[in-house]
């Protein structure tokens, strides 16, 4: 199979495509700074792209993709996370800043993809329970994953030859954990301390291990409707 995907420096985009290629396949990476080891591969090939630069995206990666030919599978994985707060206490530019990274950036990635000549089979957006569970602080990066996958829907209904999904990969244990371990315990943020009991514990794998669990629930993800938002905790 030929893979694009997206976020690949470091965390789960960085596994899920060593897992790929550890299985034989060919995969484009995209991110704004490269993977020693992936790069050491012979089938990977990296794009060095900040995503939040949309006419670079527009202007650059058709150019970058053209050899490339069709692609089996991509993966819309990169993402950033938004400070622990409450809304009303988040200004707008944060909100569009998270926005920009984690929606509109996948607009432009899939509206140059499906004008491709040969458009990609399956096109899957990295979601999070964050979309639907709309725990208190979790602002910006809620409505972005909540956008994200309405975006994915609507796409569907568009474009019948592509399968499309929203996944939540569940919790992993990457640097945008960090972020969330780095902060007191704070009774009006409950799920901070959620988060950080679940360290350490099977309900929080490590990135290599949360990338063969969402390996195996894209590859079922194909018999469920297109457009359908997933958990890979309900596969
Ligand atoms: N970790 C979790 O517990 C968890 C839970 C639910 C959902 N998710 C979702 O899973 C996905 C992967 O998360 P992760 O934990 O692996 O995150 P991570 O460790 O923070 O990695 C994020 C990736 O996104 C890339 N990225 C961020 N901003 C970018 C930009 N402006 N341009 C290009 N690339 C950019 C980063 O690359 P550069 O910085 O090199 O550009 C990096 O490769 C995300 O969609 C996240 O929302 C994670």
């Amino acid at each position: 199979m030929q893979i694009l995907i997206t976020g690949t420096s470091r965390g789960l985009g960085s596994e899920l495509a060593a897992y790929y290629l550890n299985s034989g396949h060919e995969v484009y990476g995209i991110s704004r700074n490269s993977n020693g080891e992936l790069d050491k591969h012979p089938r990977f090939r990296f794009i060095s792209q900040d995503l939040s630069k949309f006419d670079e995206i527009t202007s650059n990666l058709p150019g970058l993709l053209k050899d490339a030919g069709r692609f089996d599978l991509v993966v819309l994985n990169a993402a950033m996370l938004s400070q622990i707060k409450d809304l009303k206490d988040t200004g707008l530019d944060e909100i569009q800043k998270v926005m920009d990274i984690n929606v509109w950036s996948n607009k432009i990635l899939i509206d140059l993809l499906i004008f491709q000549e040969e458009p990609p089979k399956q096109i899957a957006a990295i979601s999070s329970g964050a979309s639907v569970y709309g725990n208190r602080g979790w602002n910006a990066y809620s409505l972005s994953k909540a956008a994200l996958n309405m975006l994915i829907k609507l796409y569907a209904g568009e474009q019948e030859n592509i399968h499309f999904c929203s996944i939540a990969p569940g919790l992993i244990d990457t640097e945008m954990q960090e972020y969330i371990f780095s902060l007191p315990d704070d009774p009006k943020f409950p799920s901070i301390i959620r988060l950080k009991k679940a360290k350490a514990t099977g309900e929080m794998p490590s990135p290599e291990e949360a990338a063969r669990i969402l390996a195996g629930a894209l590859k079922k993800a194909l018999k469920e409707e297109s457009g359908s938002y997933l958990d890979v905790r309900d596969f």
